[in-house]
């Protein structure tokens, strides 16, 4: 199983979960998040220690998919829908994930997301 975390422009949630909807992903998590990238902005003193203070806020999406090719479906419908083209269209990230329980049926693995 694999965990896919993207983090997206606000503007872009809907167009991002009709597009999960079409390639039919069971399940997703979303946070109002705030960050930065590699522009990052710029810095203030803070009562003596040095902050940045330009998070900008970003949506994040988690889901988790039962296969390498179901990973690589749920990026490419991601990148495709948050895709403006221009700095802070977000980043996607996935992770090997070890366990999921389906808490109403104990069932464990792939079982608990299919
Ligand atoms: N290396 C990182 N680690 C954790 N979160 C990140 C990282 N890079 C970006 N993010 C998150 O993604 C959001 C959007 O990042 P952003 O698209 O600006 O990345 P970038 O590397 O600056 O690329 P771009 O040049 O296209 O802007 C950030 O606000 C932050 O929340
Ligand atoms: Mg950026």
């Amino acid at each position: 199983m694999i965990k896919i975390e993207a983090i997206v422009r606000k503007e872009k949630l809907e167009d991002i979960k009709e597009a999960l909807s079409k390639i039919e992903v069971n399940g997703v998590t979303v946070y109002e998040v705030v960050g930065h990238g590699k522009q990052k902005g710029y810095k203030e003193l803070v009562r003596g220690t040095e902050v940045v203070i330009s998070m900008l806020p970003k949506i994040k999406f988690e889901i988790i998919v039962s296969s390498q090719e179901w990973e690589a479906k749920t990026i490419k419908a991601i990148q495709e829908a948050a895709f403006t083209g221009n700095p802070g269209d977000g980043k996607i990230f996935s992770y090997d994930l070890r366990s999921v329980m389906r808490i109403r049926t104990k069932e464990i693995g792939t079982a608990a997301i299919n």
